[in-house]
């Protein structure tokens, strides 16, 4: 009964707690501050993986590495996901125009957690009724996909690097 009491005062603390005023001065770093979904705003933006930390990408896009992004996408992304259309899982050629470059290195490295945690990932889940699966890439391979995905964005109207 004591325990019960107690809990019951602790609950009460809280609430009055929270309860008690508005915001006003409360001025903690966004960057540290946690959103409602349990993320921060870096996770919101980029995703939740190994990438925490912004990449520096060339203005220019470097075509040997997207190639060899191609190549990779070929075999372990095609059978899902096609540049233009939605397939399995949704079409590729704009992903770079709703998500960050992080946020694609993320989910293409930790997907099941991003699935998990993360809302726009979550909704993913839900409109294409398959997880993404985690196809083991190491992060410089990622990354090379990355550049494939930005040649593609910028070159729309081929279906291979030429
Ligand atoms: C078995 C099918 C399958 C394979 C193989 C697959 N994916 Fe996916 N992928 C999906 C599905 C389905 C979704 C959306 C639902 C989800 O996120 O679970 C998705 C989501 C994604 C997203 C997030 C898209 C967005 O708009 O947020 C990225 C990025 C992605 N995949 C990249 C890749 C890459 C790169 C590969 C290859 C290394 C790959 N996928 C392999 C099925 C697949």
């Amino acid at each position: 009964m004591k325990k019960l009491i107690g809990l019951l005062v602790i609950s009460l603390t809280l609430f009055v707690g929270c309860g008690g005023g508005s915001d006003t001065g409360n001025n903690k770093s966004a960057s540290t501050e946690k959103e409602s979904s349990g993320l921060t705003d870096f996770e919101q933006k980029n995703g939740i993986g190994p990438v925490t930390e912004e990449i520096q990408l060339p203005s220019n896009i470097e075509k040997e590495l997207a190639k060899k992004g191609e190549a990779l996408f070929e075999t372990k992304c095609s059978a899902c996901h096609k540049l233009d259309e939605r397939y399995v899982g949704p079409a590729q050629r704009d992903l770079l125009d709703r998500r960050s470059p992080e946020y694609v290195m993320n989910m293409i490295l930790n997907p099941a957690e991003m699935v998990k945690k993360h809302p726009e990932a979550q909704k993913m889940l839900q409109e294409f009724m398959t997880p993404m699966p985690n196809q083991n890439l190491s992060r410089d391979e990622a990354r090379t996909i990355l550049e494939y995905f930005r040649y593609m964005k910028k070159h729309k109207d081929q279906m291979e690097i030429q």
